[in-house]
């Protein structure tokens, strides 16, 4: 009944309801949640490289102080000798090996690595979509490690927003109604206007009505992005936003993704493959088999790629 309820307005015929619970379900296990007044800080970035990164060559450990203490913000995101393992036995990999990162409050990061490298395992790990294998994961200095379902999913509805590398849009519904739906998981007043805006920040407000089906891989994507935007999350996650736009499409959504961080406050951890994309944020960290082993603050492009080809190498 919870759900109907919250998505009255949509329930137009008796069956509806139940096809609404169903996409509620189906989004909370997508990890479509959301919102709140975002966190202000400022840009810093710290993480641990562990050793054997850089295509062979012994990275030190980096290891930049966390600021703590009284009148300090705690990370809006933090990752304590983090490690994900999938499978067991012969089979078993380690997608994350003891990563201790720090998302600063309105800072804009970049991931980079090779395929494989855990870069979206890192993105589910610090969203609480994935639990990690061993180490803590915090929330503006609040340890949700060992979080129940339930109240993870009440963090990702209240807090975060993210940008599946598969989109995750619900097929039945609109872009209109997808890009509506975390709001109404919150049960927080839809305004028509305010999905109008943010459906039109990325290029799309002449597809409202379109079923993902009907729209081309960037549509989608721009959709996928208004979903995560549109509640204003303290922290987005954001993994390879632009990989299926076109170039003029993938600077209006670094654009807003600029404004996010500098107007708001809000803290984007973002995965890109391009170079160009990643020196569009603060600093960037570069996987490498699950371990962070470079890292570089506010780079030109073409030091990324630098670095990214001497990582591949
Ligand atoms: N559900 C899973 N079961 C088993 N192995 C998994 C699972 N998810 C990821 N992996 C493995 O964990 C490693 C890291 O995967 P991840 O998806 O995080 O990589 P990635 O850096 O995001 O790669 P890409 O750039 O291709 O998206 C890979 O070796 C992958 O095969
Ligand atoms: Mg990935």
């Amino acid at each position: 009944m919870a759900a109907s309820a919250g998505l009255q307005g949509w329930a137009v015929h008796p069956g509806y309801a139940a096809v609404c619970r169903l996409v509620w379900t189906v989004a909370d296990r997508r990890g479509v949640g959301f919102a709140q007044p975002p966190a202000r800080g400022r840009a810093l970035v710290t993480w641990r490289a562990a050793a054997g990164g850089m295509g062979g060559m012994t990275a030190p450990q980096h290891t930049e102080a966390v600021p703590r203490g009284p009148g300090l913000s705690a990370p809006a995101v933090e990752l304590r000798g983090v490690s994900r393992d999938y499978g067991s036995g012969q089979a078993r990999v380690r997608a994350l090996d003891d990563v201790s990162i720090a998302f600063a409050a309105g800072t804009w990061t970049a991931v980079m690595g090779p395929s494989g490298s855990g870069k979206s395992t890192l993105l589910h790990c610090a969203a609480g979509l994935e639990r990690a294998s061993a180490g803590q994961v915090l929330l503006s200095g609040e340890d949700i490690t060992a979080a129940g379902e339930q109240e993870l999913t009440e963090l990702r509805r209240g807090r975060m927003g993210f940008v599946f590398q598969s989109f995750n849009l619900i097929g039945s519904l609109t872009a209109e109604q997808n890009v509506t739906l975390p709001l109404r998981l919150a049960r927080r007043r839809v305004s028509g206007s305010q999905v109008r805006e943010v459906l039109a920040s990325v290029g799309l407000e002449d597809r409202r009505r379109h079923r993902p089906r009907e729209l081309s891989g960037g549509q989608q994507q721009r959709v996928a992005i208004a979903r995560a935007m549109v509640t204003r999350p303290a922290v987005l996650f954001a993994d390879e936003p632009t990989g299926a736009l076109d170039s003029a499409s993938a600077r209006q959504v670094l654009r807003l993704l600029r404004g996010m961080v500098a107007e708001a406050g809000q803290t984007i951890v973002m995965v890109t493959h391009d170079p160009a994309v990643a020196a569009s944020a603060d600093s960037v960290v570069f996987l490498s088999d699950g371990r962070i082993a470079d890292r570089a603050t506010a780079p030109s492009a073409h030091e990324v790629a630098e670095r990214l080809a001497r990582l591949e190498a």
